[in-house]
């Protein structure tokens, strides 16, 4: 058995110590918001934070992941509602097929919590390991700008940073 601390809960995981952390957030937990795309480390559709710090958990051990804190795309949402950053990814046209927006917006989450007021290029770097086929980035690029923006303006934090309350 293995004890994660998923989204703030902490959960307990059957599986082989090898076996893929992507596999136990989708089909063990079923959180099936963090999408697989390449299963090589290439994309970046299965990105999630471990102690808040972006992985392709494709590549990720489960049981590397003993009483770590990982955050998903699930654990973005404030409550019910979409966060800032996830709100801007709808009005801007940042999210398509949807493919890689799970990991963009959590690769997007940890910049913002880092780096308030991202540079596009910072923006460009801190989504290099995400691949899009739908965008061609701008209106993604554009989404994070609007969303450390709106952050700023309404003095509320980017959520879900681990070992805190979404929302606090
Ligand atoms: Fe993990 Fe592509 S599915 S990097
Ligand atoms: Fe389709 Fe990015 S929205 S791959």
């Amino acid at each position: 058995m293995i004890r994660l601390v998923v989204n703030g809960r902490a959960q307990e995981v059957e599986a082989p110590p090898l076996a893929r952390l992507l596999d136990a957030l989708r089909l063990t937990l079923g959180l099936t918001g963090t999408k697989e795309g390449c299963g090589e480390g290439e994309c970046g559709a299965c990105t999630v934070l471990l102690d808040g710090v972006p992985v392709n958990s494709c590549l990720v051990a489960v049981g590397q992941c003993e009483g770590r804190e990982i955050v998903t795309v699930e654990g973005l949402a404030i409550g019910e509602e979409l966060s800032p950053l996830q709100k801007c990814f709808v009005d801007s046209g940042g999210a398509q097929c949807g493919i890689c927006t799970p990991g963009m917006l959590i690769s997007a989450d940890a910049l913002l919590r880092d780096n308030e007021a991202p540079t596009e290029d910072e923006v460009r770097d801190a989504i290099a390991g995400n691949l899009c086929r739908c965008t061609g980035y701008q209106r993604i690029v554009d989404a994070i700008g609007e969303a450390a923006i709106k952050l700023a303006t309404t003095g509320k934090r980017a959520p879900a940073a681990p070992g805190e309350k979404s929302g606090a």
